[in-house]
């Protein structure tokens, strides 16, 4: 059977992530006054996040979207990473910018940096929303990060547990359950 898994505690509610997107974006727009950065969103998790911030940057970015496969349905890392779904745009002398949900490993980013640099990039910035420093496996420059979390298993604002609670619009920790889970208590 597979785990069973609820929320446990709230790290971050949904005004702290506006305020703090809102500080990233205002980062992000100083840092690239005159120029066209891309935007390149990682799905799934990073949907959420990259249509707030996007619409809190006041430079004529433009977007896309990659999709990577590095985890199972559970909450550990494989270290594989696999490409799902590509850029559909070329960015030879761009300046973009990876939008992350979080980092956790650095695995999926490290791949993803060494793969675009030697597409003819321009600059490639980092911009994750969580940083699980502790979990890191390879070094990585995080330019704008919005918190920094400690190693617990984490849900909401677009990240998922078996594709579950992608939607919640706060952060929160979940915990496994022993037996049969109660009802699900999505919103406080
Ligand atoms: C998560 C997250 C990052 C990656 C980070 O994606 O969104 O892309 O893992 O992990 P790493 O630093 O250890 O490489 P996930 O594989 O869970 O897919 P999802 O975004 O579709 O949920």
């Amino acid at each position: 059977m597979a785990d069973k898994y609820e929320i446990q505690e709230i790290l971050f509610t949904e005004e702290q992530i506006a305020s703090r997107v809102g500080e990233l974006a205002d980062m992000i727009t100083g840092d690239f006054e005159g120029t066209a950065p891309l935007m390149v969103g990682i799905l799934k998790g990073a949907f959420i996040f990259l249509a707030d911030l996007a619409r809190r940057v006041r430079v004529p970015a433009e977007f896309d979207f990659m999709a990577f496969s590095s985890y199972g349905s559970g909450t550990k890392t494989s270290g594989v990473v696999r490409v799902l779904k590509d850029l559909s745009t070329d960015i030879a002398g761009r300046h973009l910018i990876l939008v992350e949900d979080i980092v956790d490993s650095g695995l999926t980013l490290s791949y993803l940096l060494r793969d675009l640099k030697a597409r003819g990039a321009a600059s490639l910035s980092i911009c994750a929303l969580l940083n699980k420093e502790v979990a890191r496996q390879v070094d990585l420059p995080i330019r704008y990060e919005g918190f920094t979390i400690p190693d617990v298993f984490v849900v909401g604002y677009g990240l998922d547990c078996a594709e579950q609670y992608r939607n919640l619009p706060y952060i929160a920790s979940v915990k496994k359950l022993a037996g049969e889970p109660p009802a699900p208590r999505l919103f406080p």
